[in-house]
């Protein structure tokens, strides 16, 4: 596969990912059981490791030593940590919701270092 058909990938993994946590973290603060659907337990997942798989390939093409790219890695840490509060490990709905948009601003903040090539993001 070229550069651009995984840049394409990893991008329509980024939008269902985002879209996939948007719904998860909806149910969880409205304490749906639709969370304990299999599909919506696993399908993340994969489309997770997608996004992850193929933005380490671009790094890897690109070369990886640059510091955008290891400010994406560390958000993407902090994504996934604040977004497991979110659909599980927040106690209240409350909680999980604070949680919830904090992990929506991790997401918008990495876009903006895909885009400008920058940590500073949006601000870049
Ligand atoms: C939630 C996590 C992530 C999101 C939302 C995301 C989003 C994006 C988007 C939207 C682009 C296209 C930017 C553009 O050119 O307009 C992109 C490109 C890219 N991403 Fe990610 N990404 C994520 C994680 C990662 C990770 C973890 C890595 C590296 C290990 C990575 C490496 C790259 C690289 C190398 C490109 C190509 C940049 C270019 O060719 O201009 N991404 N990402």
């Amino acid at each position: 596969m070229n550069y651009l058909a995984i840049k394409h990938l990893h991008m329509t993994a980024a939008v269902l990912s985002i879209l996939f946590f948007v719904i998860r973290a909806y149910w969880s603060v409205t304490c749906s059981n639709k969370l304990q659907l299999r599909l919506v337990k696993t399908l993340p997942h994969v489309i997770d490791t997608v996004l992850l798989l193929a933005g380490i390939t671009l790094a890897a093409m690109i070369g990886p030593e640059q510091p955008w790219i290891l400010a994406k890695i560390v958000a993407l840490i902090a994504y996934i940590g604040v977004g497991t509060i979110a659909i599980k490990r927040g106690k209240t709905p409350k909680a999980r919701g604070i949680a919830a948009l904090v992990a929506v601003a991790i997401f918008a903040y990495i876009v903006g270092v895909a885009m400008n090539h920058h940590p500073l993001s949006w601000l870049a």
